[in-house]
């Protein structure tokens, strides 16, 4: 399948990218600066310059699913969050939808069900999460809402906690969500739903049965 990640240039986009050739996709990396595309060259994955700042429609031509890990991160201020993590996440769904493609994935937020609930500094930050992800349900595509638990640097375990039940919160290595991502696409049956991802004990390849 030939997958856009946005945002692949992200500790947890640069991962799924490599686990989705991996599994014998063709993943195209969207990143937005020339000087990002050796790591992806190197190992043989097709990379398209977008920005979500700008018309990234040209992004979207021949692909049959998207990843969307973009965020504006955490060193930016509200105004950023909700340009790219709200904003930027709403116009790749349309952009999708324009492209007659079928499924987006999107990496959200634990925490997003509740925003009001949310730590003043970080309100901004689940409100516009929120926003991307409902209007991703209200779209009519295909989704799946992956909303991570606190993202940790270590190597993953291969095992996880995904579920749609009430979120418990804890941590997740990107590598880990990565994983999850690369095999939401493997398994290439998109069920419309909400997923609460920590770290577990379920092995990945055996999550969304
Ligand atoms: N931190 C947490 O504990 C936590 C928990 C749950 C969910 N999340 C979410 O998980 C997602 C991925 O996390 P991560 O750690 O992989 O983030 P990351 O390393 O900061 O990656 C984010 C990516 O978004 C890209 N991006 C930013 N602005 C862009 C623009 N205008 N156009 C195109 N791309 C743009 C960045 O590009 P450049 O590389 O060019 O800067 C970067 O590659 C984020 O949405 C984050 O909000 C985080």
């Amino acid at each position: 399948m030939r997958v856009l990640v946005i945002g692949a240039n992200g500790q947890i986009g640069n991962q799924a990218v490599d686990k989705l050739k991996e599994q014998g996709h063709d993943p195209v990396a969207m990143i937005r600066k020339e000087d990002q595309q050796g790591q992806f060259k190197d190992n043989g994955i097709e990379t398209i310059l977008a920005d979500l700042e700008k018309d990234f429609s040209h992004a979207f031509e021949n692909v049959d699913a998207v990843v969307f890990s973009a965020g504006s991160g955490g060193s930016t201020g509200p105004e950023k969050t909700i340009v790219i993590d709200q904003e930027g996440a709403i116009e790749a769904v349309d952009h999708a939808k324009e492209a007659g493609i079928k499924h987006f994935t999107i990496v959200s937020s634990m925490g997003t069900d509740n925003p009001k609930d949310a730590d003043s500094k970080i309100k901004h930050y689940m409100h516009a999460k929120r926003r991307a992800d409902e209007y991703l349900k209200a779209s009519g595509l295909d989704y799946t809402i992956i909303r991570p638990g606190m993202l940790q640097n270590e190597a993953g375990t291969g095992k996880v906690s995904l579920t749609e039940d009430k979120p418990e919160f804890g941590n997740v290595p990107r590598e880990d969500v990565a994983s999850v991502l690369a095999h939401v696409i493997d398994t290439n049956q998109p069920q419309n739903k909400v997923y609460n991802l920590i770290e577990g004990n379920t092995p990945i390849e055996d999550t969304l049965k």
